[in-house]
């Protein structure tokens, strides 16, 4: 892959010869256009099908040039991160996870944590990417990330800059979007764990508690869960009570089934406290690393019931390989509707799912509030309905 930064001015771009009825110049009624496009946060499985579907739609539709910032906003920090984006870049990225620009939760160039010799400081140093923006010629910026990138392309919308979010989470917590890529997919990965983690269960007589990705929501958990036929799902939104946890495990046991599943959220927390960080927050900004519930709940699973009970925390397994036939979709619908946004010229807006169709909304309309599962709403009443206890 070419690593060389683009330089070129846009003067030279645009005076390039173009062949008449070239493959690359067709519906091109609004002049020639640079875009950036990068992704942020975590990554997730679909990123480089939406990076395929901006690539191809700005050159095979319009004959746009396409810029690929490396490492998130990063990218727009150090020199050398860019480079260009053309077809052949993109070939058989659709299946493939991860992302081909790279990707951190790190570098909010916002608050940037600066080290001097033993100092260290969080400055705002927005303005070098904002000049690197302006010296890669581009006209736009399709950012691809969660909440925490979206809010930082907000702020370069402030400040001027023309950016387009796709929304990206594993998680499914983002607001204005009934889906995001990336979470069928994690939702299938835990699905098969469950499955498997099933006839082990059996075979011992055992507790299996799987502890599953999804941050402060329980979208993973309740999905997987409902799938898997967990016979109990434990969610941040519904605080547990273990006494209640347990006493579905005996009601089980008494009535035949010596083993039980017990799908939880990372971010579940029993009732009157809180979430079980792995690691605190290093910063203001930062974010603290949840995880460690599963383990939690397990030890005393086995202490109240004396079922012998096992953890299998899925971690980062739930944000690689493929990509679902539904996330592959989602995400090219994604990347064609970024470019069509460029296209009409309508920026600080985010592409998003609803009711089947793709759509956009203000950025401002997608941050800052989780989108979290309705304790009460169909999907808890329905696995409810089938005895999946809740722990309340
Ligand atoms: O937001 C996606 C996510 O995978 C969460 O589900 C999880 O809490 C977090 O990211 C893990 O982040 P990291 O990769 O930094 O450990």
């Amino acid at each position: 892959m070419p690593k060389k930064a683009i330089v070129r001015r846009r003067s030279e771009t645009e005076t390039a010869p173009v062949k008449r009825g070239s493959l690359h110049r067709i519906n091109d009624d609004n002049g020639f256009k640079r875009i950036g496009v990068l992704t942020g946060g975590g990554d997730c499985p679909g990123l480089n099908a939406v990076l395929r579907a901006v690539v191809k739609t700005a050159i095979l539709n319009h004959g746009w040039e396409v810029v690929g910032i490396e490492e998130g906003f990063e990218g727009l920090l150090t020199p050398g991160k860019t480079h260009p984006l053309e077809l052949k870049d993109v070939r058989g990225l659709l299946p493939r996870g991860g992302t081909i620009l790279g990707s951190t939760n790190r570098g909010n160039p916002f608050e940037f944590r600066q080290v001097k010799g033993k100092k260290a400081a969080v400055v705002d140093i927005s303005d070098v990417a904002m000049k690197t923006y302006k010296k890669l010629g581009l006209d736009a910026l399709i950012v691809i990330g969660g909440d925490g990138s979206l809010k930082i392309a907000l702020r370069f919308a402030e400040k001027g800059m023309n950016v387009i979010g796709v929304p990206k989470t594993i998680d499914n917590d983002l607001m204005a979007t009934d889906s995001t890529f990336g979470f069928r997919t994690a939702v299938m990965t835990a699905t098969e764990a469950i499955d498997k983690l099933h006839t082990t269960a059996e075979s011992h007589h055992r507790a299996m508690v799987v502890e599953v990705m999804g941050r402060y929501v329980g979208w993973i958990a309740l999905e997987s869960g409902l799938a898997g036929g967990a016979d109990i799902i434990l969610i941040p939104e519904i605080p547990y009570d273990i006494k209640k946890v347990c006493e579905k495990i005996r009601a089980r046991s008494d009535s035949g089934s010596k083993f039980s599943i017990i799908v939880v959220a990372e971010g579940a927390k029993p009732r009157g406290g809180g979430v079980t960080v792995l690691a605190q927050k290093k910063a203001e900004h930062a974010l603290e690393r949840l995880g460690g519930v599963g383990n939690r709940v397990a030890a005393q699973i086995e202490e109240l019931t004396g079922v012998e009970t096992r953890v299998t925390v899925l971690g980062h397994l739930q944000r690689g390989g493929t990509p679902t036939s539904f996330d592959r979709i989602l995400s090219t619908r994604f990347g064609v509707a970024a470019v069509g946004l460029v296209k009409e010229g309508l920026f600080g807006r985010m592409v998003c799912y609803r009711n089947f169709q793709i759509e956009s909304v203000r950025i401002q309309e997608a941050v800052g509030a989780f989108k979290a599962v309705d304790p009460d709403g169909q999907f808890v009443r329905t696995a409810e309905a089938i005895g999946i206890a809740f722990g309340r």
